[in-house]
């Protein structure tokens, strides 16, 4: 038998026995650009969280570089959406403009890209519409294009989140095909069809606009059907496997965690991020501890990488 409070007796104790610990290495910070200058854009539902243009954008950067941040996964949103989705692969679209210039003023910085049309399509869906459906094939040949115009901007790892059927391999083929080798893929392979996205189709302006997502994102009541795309994703070529959202998720993480040896991230969403800043504000809980509850979680089930909101805030706290 145990006497377990043994090792809980000083915070040295603890610390010494402690199995997950939450790392400055862990985290990526999400950004939102605009096209533009001098533009600083709040979104209301995710307080602290802003869609600047690039000029502002880098400095934004800079601020999270000062405190300890290395990556950013990077979301464009046009001033113009058409129903083929131009501007998300157009070679000064918006994302490709922020990234050369970022590239060009931190090049160490790790720069992940969105590969996504909802935010580019007059209609707010993922993909290519034929008959009132997304059209896997067609929007293959899109998320292509993207990719390659991403790489040619000097992203380096390109994040595909559109849950199309196929898309690593086709956007593997194509990288490949154009010299980009080294360019690495971050597959949303684990993407549920969730409400926590709701802040942030107000941030990207990037809601559907006629039925859902339920025919290309994920069954939130399914665990096995997880791994079989998480499986699939390793075996047509991506380098790490994402799951999103990441707290109401964790069986799952745990679950690929044993599964997959691919270096693994959980997306801790919008929702996520609103929820927590929302009781803040009341004073209800401790903004702190609890993000910091959250995503050591996010690690303890098995997570390596954690996207969040709260990156640069949670630089400060353990940086
Ligand atoms: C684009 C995309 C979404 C998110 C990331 N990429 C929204 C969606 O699928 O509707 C959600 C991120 C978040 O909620 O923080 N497909």
């Amino acid at each position: 038998m145990g006497r377990f409070r043994r090792l809980r007796k000083t915070d040295a104790m603890r610390q010494l026995v402690r199995e997950t610990i939450l790392t400055p290495n862990d985290v990526i910070q999400p950004f939102f650009v605009v096209e533009g200058k001098n533009k600083k854009g709040m979104i209301a539902s995710m307080p602290g969280i802003f869609r600047h243009s690039t000029d502002l954008l880098l400095k934004a950067i800079e601020e999270y570089i000062n405190v300890g941040g290395k990556a950013g996964l990077f979301f464009g949103i046009p001033e113009r959406k058409d129903n083929l989705g131009s501007q998300a692969y157009a070679s000064r679209g918006v994302v490709q403009n922020a990234v050369k210039a970022i590239k060009k003023a931190f090049p160490e910085f790790l720069v992940i890209t969105d590969i996504c049309l909802c935010g580019y399509m007059d209609h707010g869906h993922c993909g290519v519409i034929e008959d009132q459906v997304v059209d896997n094939e067609k929007t293959l040949a899109l998320l292509g294009k993207i990719a390659v115009s991403h790489a040619e901007a000097g992203s380096d790892i390109v994040a595909p989140s559109d849950m199309m059927d196929f898309r690593v391999r086709h956007i593997r083929e194509g990288l490949d095909k154009n010299g980009f080798l080294d360019v690495g893929i971050l597959s949303y392979a684990v993407k549920y069809s969730s409400s926590f996205y709701g802040p942030f189709r107000e941030a990207a302006d990037s809601s559907p606009q006629f039925g859902d997502r339920k025919t290309y994102q994920m069954d939130y009541a399914n665990q096995r059907e997880a791994l079989k795309e998480a499986r699939q994703d390793v075996m047509e070529g991506a380098d790490m496997i994402m799951v999103k959202p990441a707290l109401a998720y964790l069986d799952v993480i745990a679950l690929l965690r044993k599964e997959l040896t691919t270096p693994l991230a959980a997306y801790s969403v919008s929702g996520e991020y609103s929820m927590i800043k929302a009781a803040a504000a009341k004073n209800w809980i401790n903004e702190k501890d609890v993000v910091l509850e959250s995503l050591t979680a996010m690690k303890r089930a098995g997570a390596d990488i954690i996207i969040t909101y709260y990156a640069r805030e949670v630089l400060q706290w353990i940086g």
